[in-house]
């Protein structure tokens, strides 16, 4: 049984605490925090891979599932960060990259040498699709130099593994088992919504071939023959699935307990609001209206069909979402305390991005030339073929880069920020003298954050209840109602910086505040304040 007390915490390890003066984040920097962790009160750290890698997608690219790269520590310091947590109660989420390996992988490599049985690991096929690749041009490469070409669906240095051989799925699956082992308590399944590939590939054009390879009925099957064969065996491991452009109908059956595939999934729908025509490297003001759609859709299709949601405004592959939703020249601190409550007090399992608990935002980064991610980097040659002028390309790129999330961790007002004490592999953002950890400890953010993860530990409502959607047609306000046996609670949280009137219903005029970003008493007509977020208790 999933245990819904727990708030997860993502590390992107680069760029946390660099504690051998390479300029990159290390195992030893994040033993190093832990105490400023557990003050937070977080319950599981999830980490981007660490394991081998080329590191042409930052880690994505593994070439060794069972070892970690030595510029992320030894095995030693790995065991020390799991001993160490556990003092703090604090155990560790990996993340298992499981559609593809680099083709630095020794699997990869016996398959170019020849080897028949590492061939058939791959996607190899005499005649590529028209698929596209998830970062840029055709999803297939030429296998060596043979007629032949191999499929990948993210950077040509990641090619996908072939889930309908056996030998492929007791590989990964001896993986999971292999970390278990090692004391790891929780996965995250990189885009694990993709590795069903039909035995006949179709070309496809619409949506880049999407169709042919997403949420397919064989995924489930194999999600199911790896909670059997491995984590499964464990109830109190946690999982989460990364879905890339997936549904609700898929994601109840992914997370639906009974079906025993996974705890939880990650989809991305509310963060492609600020899309212009669905197309990610554009630049357009957020659409209130479709994002609180997709919350109340999603919050009352999983509640109603039990499914289980990993709730989440940042990650490594989003820019800051204080910059997307939030007027940050003025309401930057009252607008990251909303944002947190729009989660925390939802039903699924809260995520907290590294800074996220301090405010951090976007780096106001002013070349190119200051991007290392290659899908940014790709992209950006893309909008100048397009037509783009080099400014209106860098504009975008800023707006839309993974790295506005991935710079390092910013820690004190000292140089590199405390990350590091020589120069760090992605420049710190340049306001880390205003926004920092010895800053923000003492900040209303970061207290804000411990009272919300307080409150989930002490309420079963926050933990257990129902979502109903609630003030459906209000334009500023978004809020939904849990349900508990008797017990009501309603969160409010207003999205814009103005003033708004709501009319509250009597049930909670008598009531009881848990938690609001301002002092703040309850009235039949509530005025809400500038990115206001009030939560009401009636029992
Ligand atoms: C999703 C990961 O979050 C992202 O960083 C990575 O580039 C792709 N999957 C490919 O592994």
């Amino acid at each position: 049984m999933l245990d819904k007390t727990k708030v997860i915490y993502q590390i992107y390890p680069k760029s946390f605490k660099d504690t051998n003066h390479d300029g990159i984040g290390d195992i030893q920097g994040i033993i190093n925090k832990l105490p400023y962790l557990a003050e937070l009160g977080i319950d599981m750290i999830w980490l981007n891979p660490i394991f081998p890698s080329p590191q042409n997608d930052n880690g994505y690219d593994i070439s060794d599932y069972c070892a970690l790269d030595p510029v992320f520590g030894t095995m030693s310091d790995f065991e020390e960060m799991i001993r160490v947590g556990s003092q703090y109660q604090i155990e560790f989420m990996f993340d298992m990259v499981l559609n593809h390996v680099s083709i630095e992988h020794v699997w990869f490599k016996k398959a170019l040498a020849g080897d028949q049985y590492y061939q058939d690991f791959f996607i190899l096929r005499d005649q590529p699709t028209d698929w596209l690749s998830k970062f840029g041009g055709s999803a297939w490469s030429q296998f060596g130099n043979t007629n032949r070409y191999y499929l990948h669906l993210y950077d040509q240095t990641q090619a996908d593994l072939n889930w309908r051989n056996e030998n492929v799925r007791n590989a990964l699956f001896d993986v999971v088992n292999f970390w278990m082992a090692k004391g790891i308590r929780g996965f995250r399944f990189d885009v694990i919504n993709v590795i069903g590939k039909d035995e006949i590939l179709k070309n496809n054009s619409v949506n880049e071939g999407k169709a042919e390879y997403t949420d397919k009925p064989i995924t489930h099957e194999y999600l199911k023959m790896m909670n059997q064969a491995s984590f499964g065996k464990n109830p109190e491991i946690i999982t989460v699935g990364e879905m890339s452009s997936t549904t609700i109908e898929n994601c109840i059956l992914y997370t639906a307990p009974d079906r025993q595939e996974l705890s939880m999934v990650f989809n991305f729908h509310h963060l492609k609001v600020d899309y212009a025509e669905g197309k990610k490297w554009t630049i357009q003001a957020f659409d209130f209206q479709a994002l609180k759609e997709l919350f109340h859709s999603w919050g009352e299709a999983m509640s109603e069909n039990d499914g289980w949601n990993a709730l989440f405004w940042n990650n490594h592959d989003q820019p800051r979402a204080l910059n997307r939703f939030v007027d940050i020249q003025n309401y930057r601190v009252k607008g990251a305390t909303m944002l947190a409550t729009s989660i925390h007090l939802s039903r699924g399992t809260p995520y907290i991005y590294m800074g996220e608990e301090i405010g951090m935002v976007d780096p106001a980064f002013d070349s190119i030339e200051d991007y290392v991610d290659v899908e940014s980097i790709n992209a950006y040659q893309m909008l100048l073929a397009e037509g783009k002028s080099k400014t209106q390309a860098f504009e975008i790129i800023k707006a839309k880069s993974r790295d506005n999330a991935r710079t390092p961790m910013q820690w004190e007002d000292s140089e590199y920020a405390g990350f590091s004490d020589v120069k760090p592999w992605l420049m710190v953002a340049d306001n880390y003298s205003t926004i920092n950890v010895e800053k923000g400890k003492t900040g209303e953010i970061f207290e804000y954050y411990q009272t919300l993860i307080h409150l989930r530990k002490i309420y079963p409502i926050i933990q257990e209840g129902t979502y109903h959607a609630f003030a459906k047609d209000s334009s500023e306000i978004y809020g939904f109602e849990r349900q508990l046996g008797q017990q009501k609670l309603l969160v409010l949280n207003h999205f814009f910086a103005k003033e708004v009137e709501i009319e509250l219903p009597e049930a909670y005029q008598g009531g009881k505040i848990l938690i609001s970003n301002y002092p703040t008493e309850i009235q039949a007509k509530l005025i809400l304040k500038p990115y206001q977020s009030i939560a009401i208790l009636v029992e």
